[in-house]
Protein backbone atom coordinates (compact mmCIF):
# COMPACT_ATOMS: atom_id res chain seq x y z
CA UNK A 1 0.00 0.00 0.00
CA UNK A 2 1.42 3.60 -0.64
CA UNK A 3 1.96 5.88 2.06
CA UNK A 4 -0.07 8.43 3.22
CA UNK A 5 1.53 11.57 1.38
CA UNK A 6 2.79 9.66 -2.02
CA UNK A 7 -0.92 8.34 -2.16
CA UNK A 8 -1.99 12.04 -1.75
CA UNK A 9 0.29 13.43 -4.38
CA UNK A 10 -0.39 11.09 -6.84
CA UNK A 11 -4.39 12.05 -6.35
CA UNK A 12 -3.24 15.39 -6.76
CA UNK A 13 -1.27 14.83 -10.00
CA UNK A 14 -4.28 13.13 -11.51
CA UNK A 15 -6.23 15.89 -10.76
CA UNK A 16 -3.95 18.38 -12.48
CA UNK A 17 -3.75 16.64 -15.76
CA UNK A 18 -7.69 15.80 -15.69
CA UNK A 19 -7.46 20.01 -16.36
CA UNK A 20 -5.57 19.66 -19.29
CA UNK A 21 -2.70 17.83 -21.03
CA UNK A 22 0.57 18.19 -18.68
CA UNK A 23 3.49 19.53 -21.13
CA UNK A 24 5.63 16.70 -23.05
CA UNK A 25 9.22 18.19 -22.61
CA UNK A 26 10.14 20.40 -19.39
CA UNK A 27 12.95 21.97 -19.51
CA UNK A 28 14.58 23.93 -16.12
CA UNK A 29 17.46 26.60 -15.76
CA UNK A 30 17.72 25.66 -12.28
CA UNK A 31 19.42 29.14 -10.99
CA UNK A 32 20.16 30.68 -7.33
CA UNK A 33 21.90 28.14 -5.96
CA UNK A 34 24.76 30.95 -5.15
CA UNK A 35 22.67 33.61 -4.09
CA UNK A 36 20.83 31.03 -1.67
CA UNK A 37 24.32 30.95 0.08
CA UNK A 38 25.03 33.80 0.27
CA UNK A 39 22.33 34.95 1.48
CA UNK A 40 22.89 32.50 4.56
CA UNK A 41 27.00 33.23 5.17
CA UNK A 42 27.65 30.29 3.48
CA UNK A 43 30.14 29.32 0.45
CA UNK A 44 28.32 28.79 -2.98
CA UNK A 45 29.53 25.08 -3.05
CA UNK A 46 26.36 24.96 -0.31
CA UNK A 47 23.75 26.12 -2.74
CA UNK A 48 24.63 23.87 -5.43
CA UNK A 49 25.18 21.32 -2.48
CA UNK A 50 21.59 22.13 -1.67
CA UNK A 51 20.44 22.28 -5.19
CA UNK A 52 19.97 18.03 -5.24
CA UNK A 53 17.03 18.07 -3.10
CA UNK A 54 14.98 20.04 -5.68
CA UNK A 55 16.10 17.88 -8.45
CA UNK A 56 14.46 14.66 -6.43
CA UNK A 57 11.61 16.47 -6.07
CA UNK A 58 10.71 17.96 -9.14
CA UNK A 59 12.13 14.42 -10.79
CA UNK A 60 9.36 12.90 -8.81
CA UNK A 61 6.66 14.98 -9.56
CA UNK A 62 6.88 15.10 -13.19
CA UNK A 63 7.10 11.22 -13.04
CA UNK A 64 4.04 11.47 -11.50
CA UNK A 65 2.20 13.70 -13.69
CA UNK A 66 3.13 11.76 -17.02
CA UNK A 67 5.92 14.02 -18.19
CA UNK A 68 7.78 12.29 -20.73
CA UNK A 69 11.31 14.45 -20.78
CA UNK A 70 12.65 16.69 -17.93
CA UNK A 71 15.87 18.50 -18.92
CA UNK A 72 18.04 20.24 -16.39
CA UNK A 73 20.41 23.16 -17.00
CA UNK A 74 23.00 21.55 -14.64
CA UNK A 75 26.67 23.45 -16.53
CA UNK A 76 26.24 26.12 -19.15
CA UNK A 77 29.78 26.43 -21.36
CA UNK A 78 29.85 29.60 -19.82
CA UNK A 79 30.16 28.41 -16.52
CA UNK A 80 33.41 27.30 -17.11
CA UNK A 81 35.10 30.62 -16.50
CA UNK A 82 34.07 30.58 -12.57
CA UNK A 83 36.62 29.55 -10.32
CA UNK A 84 38.49 26.36 -10.60
CA UNK A 85 37.55 25.65 -7.06
CA UNK A 86 33.52 25.86 -7.49
CA UNK A 87 34.02 24.18 -10.74
CA UNK A 88 35.31 21.21 -9.10
CA UNK A 89 32.56 21.31 -6.55
CA UNK A 90 29.70 21.33 -8.95
CA UNK A 91 31.24 18.05 -10.40
CA UNK A 92 31.74 16.58 -7.70
CA UNK A 93 28.64 16.65 -6.23
CA UNK A 94 27.64 15.75 -9.82
CA UNK A 95 29.04 12.46 -9.16
CA UNK A 96 27.67 12.21 -6.25
CA UNK A 97 24.35 12.39 -7.43
CA UNK A 98 24.71 10.26 -10.28
CA UNK A 99 26.36 7.86 -7.63
CA UNK A 100 23.18 8.15 -5.18
CA UNK A 101 20.36 8.13 -7.51
CA UNK A 102 21.25 5.47 -10.82
CA UNK A 103 19.78 2.47 -9.03
CA UNK A 104 16.50 4.77 -8.04
CA UNK A 105 16.19 5.98 -11.71
CA UNK A 106 17.03 2.65 -13.28
CA UNK A 107 13.94 0.81 -10.71
CA UNK A 108 11.56 3.86 -11.47
CA UNK A 109 11.48 3.90 -15.11
CA UNK A 110 14.07 6.85 -16.05
CA UNK A 111 16.14 6.59 -18.62
CA UNK A 112 19.24 9.24 -17.75
CA UNK A 113 20.91 11.02 -20.45
CA UNK A 114 23.79 13.81 -20.94
CA UNK A 115 23.51 16.64 -23.48
CA UNK A 116 26.44 19.07 -24.19
CA UNK A 117 30.38 19.45 -24.70
CA UNK A 118 30.34 15.75 -22.94
CA UNK A 119 34.41 15.76 -24.42
CA UNK A 120 35.46 18.46 -21.73
CA UNK A 121 33.99 17.31 -18.74
CA UNK A 122 36.20 15.64 -16.24
CA UNK A 123 37.28 11.92 -17.12
CA UNK A 124 35.41 11.02 -13.91
CA UNK A 125 32.20 12.42 -14.53
CA UNK A 126 32.16 11.24 -18.29
CA UNK A 127 32.69 7.50 -16.70
CA UNK A 128 29.69 7.97 -14.50
CA UNK A 129 27.45 9.02 -16.68
CA UNK A 130 28.62 6.60 -19.09
CA UNK A 131 27.86 4.19 -16.60
CA UNK A 132 24.20 5.64 -15.46
CA UNK A 133 23.10 5.78 -19.32
CA UNK A 134 23.95 2.68 -20.18
CA UNK A 135 21.78 1.00 -17.40
CA UNK A 136 18.94 3.07 -17.76
CA UNK A 137 18.92 2.94 -21.56
CA UNK A 138 15.68 0.53 -21.50
CA UNK A 139 13.73 2.98 -19.74
CA UNK A 140 10.79 4.59 -21.32
CA UNK A 141 8.65 6.14 -18.27
CA UNK A 142 10.44 9.43 -18.63
CA UNK A 143 13.45 11.06 -20.21
CA UNK A 144 15.66 12.76 -18.10
CA UNK A 145 18.23 15.03 -19.47
CA UNK A 146 21.55 16.70 -17.64
CA UNK A 147 22.54 19.54 -19.82
CA UNK A 148 26.29 19.84 -18.82
CA UNK A 149 28.67 22.07 -20.72
CA UNK A 150 26.04 22.80 -22.46
CA UNK A 151 25.75 26.39 -25.03
CA UNK A 152 23.39 26.46 -28.08
CA UNK A 153 25.68 28.49 -29.76
CA UNK A 154 28.42 25.74 -29.30
CA UNK A 155 25.74 23.51 -30.10
CA UNK A 156 24.22 25.36 -33.33
CA UNK A 157 27.55 25.41 -34.46
CA UNK A 158 28.90 22.22 -34.37
CA UNK A 159 25.80 21.09 -35.77
CA UNK A 160 26.61 23.39 -38.64
CA UNK A 161 30.23 22.13 -38.96
CA UNK A 162 29.01 18.30 -39.03
CA UNK A 163 26.56 19.23 -41.98
CA UNK A 164 29.33 21.05 -43.77
CA UNK A 165 31.56 18.37 -43.36
CA UNK A 166 29.05 15.76 -44.93
CA UNK A 167 28.12 17.59 -48.00
CA UNK A 168 32.19 18.70 -48.52
CA UNK A 169 32.54 14.67 -48.19
CA UNK A 170 29.77 14.04 -50.56
CA UNK A 171 27.72 12.08 -48.07
CA UNK A 172 25.08 14.76 -48.16
CA UNK A 173 22.69 16.80 -50.38
CA UNK A 174 23.22 20.57 -48.94
CA UNK A 175 19.98 20.81 -51.10
CA UNK A 176 18.68 18.09 -48.86
CA UNK A 177 19.34 19.92 -45.63
CA UNK A 178 15.61 20.35 -43.87
CA UNK A 179 14.77 21.41 -40.04
CA UNK A 180 14.33 17.47 -39.36
CA UNK A 181 18.14 16.52 -40.65
CA UNK A 182 19.69 19.83 -39.33
CA UNK A 183 17.99 19.14 -35.48
CA UNK A 184 19.25 15.69 -35.40
CA UNK A 185 22.72 17.30 -35.71
CA UNK A 186 22.90 18.70 -32.27
CA UNK A 187 23.40 17.46 -29.19
CA UNK A 188 20.04 17.80 -28.27
CA UNK A 189 18.67 16.35 -31.24
CA UNK A 190 16.60 13.12 -29.13
CA UNK A 191 14.53 15.73 -27.70
CA UNK A 192 11.82 16.91 -29.03
CA UNK A 193 10.92 20.39 -28.50
CA UNK A 194 10.09 22.44 -25.10
CA UNK A 195 7.13 22.59 -24.39
CA UNK A 196 7.44 25.04 -20.93
CA UNK A 197 10.32 26.09 -19.81
CA UNK A 198 11.32 27.32 -15.76
CA UNK A 199 13.49 29.62 -14.95
CA UNK A 200 14.05 29.90 -11.07
CA UNK A 201 16.32 32.81 -9.36
CA UNK A 202 14.47 35.65 -10.67
CA UNK A 203 16.43 36.54 -13.77
CA UNK A 204 14.14 36.79 -17.23
CA UNK A 205 16.83 35.28 -19.89
CA UNK A 206 17.74 32.08 -21.10
CA UNK A 207 21.26 32.49 -21.06
CA UNK A 208 22.00 30.10 -24.29
CA UNK A 209 19.57 27.64 -23.01
CA UNK A 210 18.42 25.02 -25.84
CA UNK A 211 17.51 28.11 -28.36
CA UNK A 212 16.65 25.62 -30.94
CA UNK A 213 13.75 23.65 -28.69
CA UNK A 214 12.57 26.61 -27.34
CA UNK A 215 11.15 28.19 -30.29
CA UNK A 216 7.01 27.90 -29.13
CA UNK A 217 8.02 26.90 -25.65
CA UNK A 218 5.94 28.39 -22.89
CA UNK A 219 8.36 30.28 -20.05
CA UNK A 220 7.92 30.67 -16.66
CA UNK A 221 9.64 32.90 -14.56
CA UNK A 222 9.59 32.60 -10.31
CA UNK A 223 12.18 34.41 -7.68
CA UNK A 224 11.93 31.32 -5.96
CA UNK A 225 16.16 30.32 -5.96
CA UNK A 226 16.71 26.90 -7.31
CA UNK A 227 17.50 25.17 -3.46
CA UNK A 228 13.76 26.24 -2.49
CA UNK A 229 11.99 25.23 -5.34
CA UNK A 230 9.15 23.15 -3.74
CA UNK A 231 6.87 20.05 -5.49
CA UNK A 232 4.17 22.99 -4.88
CA UNK A 233 6.60 25.30 -7.36
CA UNK A 234 6.64 23.43 -9.86
CA UNK A 235 2.79 21.62 -9.91
CA UNK A 236 2.01 26.02 -10.09
CA UNK A 237 4.32 25.98 -12.97
CA UNK A 238 2.47 23.27 -14.11
CA UNK A 239 -0.73 24.50 -13.90
CA UNK A 240 0.15 27.85 -15.46
CA UNK A 241 0.92 26.08 -18.76
CA UNK A 242 -2.25 24.13 -18.59
CA UNK A 243 -4.23 27.63 -18.58
CA UNK A 244 -2.01 28.78 -21.95
CA UNK A 245 -3.55 29.09 -25.31
CA UNK A 246 -0.70 28.27 -27.90
CA UNK A 247 -1.27 29.34 -30.83
CA UNK A 248 1.96 28.61 -33.42
CA UNK A 249 1.26 31.41 -35.21
CA UNK A 250 -1.85 30.60 -36.70
CA UNK A 251 -5.04 33.37 -36.12
C1 LIG B 1 22.89 27.87 -10.87
O1 LIG B 1 23.09 28.65 -9.75
C2 LIG B 1 23.82 26.69 -10.92
C3 LIG B 1 24.89 26.83 -11.93
C4 LIG B 1 25.00 27.80 -12.79
C5 LIG B 1 25.89 25.78 -11.95
P1 LIG B 1 24.15 29.84 -9.71
O2 LIG B 1 25.44 29.30 -9.21
O3 LIG B 1 24.22 30.52 -11.02
O4 LIG B 1 23.51 30.77 -8.63
P2 LIG B 1 23.44 32.37 -8.64
O5 LIG B 1 22.77 32.78 -9.91
O6 LIG B 1 24.84 32.85 -8.56
O7 LIG B 1 22.63 32.71 -7.44
C1 LIG C 1 22.33 29.48 -16.24
O1 LIG C 1 22.62 30.15 -15.06
C2 LIG C 1 23.09 28.18 -16.28
C3 LIG C 1 22.66 27.16 -15.34
C4 LIG C 1 21.63 27.24 -14.53
C5 LIG C 1 23.42 25.95 -15.35
P1 LIG C 1 23.76 31.27 -14.99
O2 LIG C 1 23.79 31.77 -13.60
O3 LIG C 1 25.03 30.74 -15.54
O4 LIG C 1 23.19 32.37 -16.00
P2 LIG C 1 23.49 33.94 -16.07
O5 LIG C 1 24.97 34.12 -15.99
O6 LIG C 1 22.79 34.57 -14.91
O7 LIG C 1 22.89 34.38 -17.38
MG1 LIG D 1 23.15 32.10 -11.79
Amino acid sequence: MLAFPEAWALARASLLTQIAPPPRHVAIIMDGNGRWAEARGLPRSEGHAAGAEPVRTVLKAAHRLGIRYLTLYAFSTENWARSTEEVGNIFTLLGQYIDSETAELLASGVRLMAVGDLRSLPAQTRQALDQAERLTAHNQDLTLSLALSYGSRAELTQAVRELATKTQTGSLDPLAINEDIFGQSLWTGRLPDVDLLIRSGGDKRVSNFMLWHLAYAELYFTDTLWPDFSEADFLSAIADFQGRQRRYGRA
